[in-house]
């Protein structure tokens, strides 16, 4: 890989940086990478500096980039100029072929629903379950993001400044417990003997809270106290799905399916899936508008999924996690580094606080490596799916040389 980071962030970085900080809204970007193209899991940034990917822009690109599975299926748009329609209104082959690849995919008997993004994908999740038990409150973790739309936030509560002073749903909240002797881990049952609850929502790696793995037990419980409380279980797979555990959902790890389920990046659009309990048997109780609509993402979805399958992404992001986390693991107690954690091609790295870890995403970045940070105090790791043994190497090579110095 030839690396030109001279000057970072170089000239034409700048220009941008400059005009989005005049113009627009500066949100959440968190070092100045101005993504101009890529290949495989290369990102080369507008003055031409590359960096290897660690991010798969979190988890949406699973094929890493310009993979000619995904190159053929642009291509074939390029002369239709009907590449997104009211896709809620009007049939299209795209929505069909999806919905039949995620399928395979699926719990058996499971039906989706396609909108634009994960947050939709869990609200849409979340009105299934009241549509069934009324608008009661819904049971969700500490720790949790399940996206910023004003329904999803009452649910997310990873960072304060994501919705203070906004008005909530109702909620009640317990604790996400990573250890199977966690004194939490029948908190849900407290709470669902007391009071009427419409649904209980988690993660099963939590994503933008941590890289946090749950507790077998605790997974286990919540389906069981589910089940016997008659109260649907939701499990968002935004982030964890589609193959970057090293299974399709993170759920398999853990033996259990979910009632409903909300899914999202690698697929290209949002889905909510659900057992036919929660089918709402009702049009127009849901809608959307591009999510279901927009052709090439939905195209690409698809291809996404039969390249996994016919390439065998999900042994690849097995065997590249275990040698991930074997070259992460050996760093920690040493130089600020806490603790690694992970599931297949998700594994987070703690650090003692916050500013160090920050200071590290940046050299990181300085040095050719991509990675981003995830709650207090974590970085997260998620490479494409294609990623290679040269590639882990040639990170895990950066990452020792940036992470061991003071
Ligand atoms: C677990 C989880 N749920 C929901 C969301 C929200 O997805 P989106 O950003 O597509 O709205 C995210 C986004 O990172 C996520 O990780």
């Amino acid at each position: 890989m030839k690396k030109t980071r001279d000057v970072i962030p170089g000239p034409k970085a700048m220009r941008v940086i400059d005009t989005m900080k005049k113009h627009a809204y500066d949100s959440t970007f968190v070092y100045s990478l101005v993504v101009s193209h890529g290949h495989n899991c290369i990102i080369e940034d507008i003055d031409g500096n590359k960096y290897l990917d660690f991010t798969s822009n979190i988890g949406s690109c699973p094929l890493g980039y310009s993979h000619p599975d995904i190159v053929e299926i642009l291509a074939q748009y390029s002369s239709n100029g009907t590449y997104k329609i009211a896709g809620q209104d009007f049939y299209c082959q795209e929505h069909a072929d999806l919905a039949e690849n995620i399928s395979t995919i699926l719990p058996s008997g499971f039906k989706t629903f396609f909108i634009n993004s994960g947050a939709e994908a869990v609200e849409n999740a979340i009105k299934m379950a009241y549509k069934k038990m009324g608008p009661l409150p819904g049971i969700s973790c500490t720790g949790a993001f399940h996206g910023r739309t004003l329904g999803a936030l009452s649910f997310t509560f990873s960072r304060p400044v994501q919705k203070y002073n906004f008005p909530e749903l109702p909620s009640k909240r317990i604790k996400f417990c990573t250890n199977d002797n966690d004194p939490e881990l029948d908190a849900a049952e407290k709470i669902l003997k007391e009071n009427k609850v419409a649904f209980i929502l988690t993660e099963i790696i939590q994503g933008e809270g941590g890289y946090n793995v749950a507790s077998k037990k605790f997974i286990s419980n919540l389906r069981k106290f589910a089940t016997r409380y008659g109260v649907p279980l939701i499990l968002d797979e935004v982030q964890s799905g589609i193959g970057h555990t090293g299974k399709w959902w993170a759920f398999e790890h853990y033996g259990i399916k979910p009632d409903i389920m909300s899914t999202a990046k690698a697929l290209q659009i949002g889905a909510t899936a659900f057992s036919k309990k929660f089918d709402p048997m009702q049009r127009s109780v849901l809608s959307s508008t591009w999510g279901g609509g927009n052709r090439i993402d939905m195209a690409v979805g698809s291809r996404v999924i039969q390249v996994i399958k016919r390439d065998k992404l999900l042994e690849n992001a097995t065997k590249m996690g275990h040698i991930l986390k074997t070259g992460l693991v050996e760093m920690v107690g040493k130089k600020g580094v806490i603790n690694v954690r992970g599931l297949g091609l998700m594994v987070g790295i703690e650090f003692d606080s916050t500013a160090h870890r920050d200071k590290k995403l940046v050299e990181l970045f300085k040095h050719g490596l991509m990675t981003l940070g995830a709650g207090q105090k974590s970085m997260r790791i998620i490479p494409p799916l294609i990623i290679t043994k040269e590639q882990i190497q040639e990170g895990l090579d950066i990452m020792h040389k940036v992470l061991m110095r003071t």
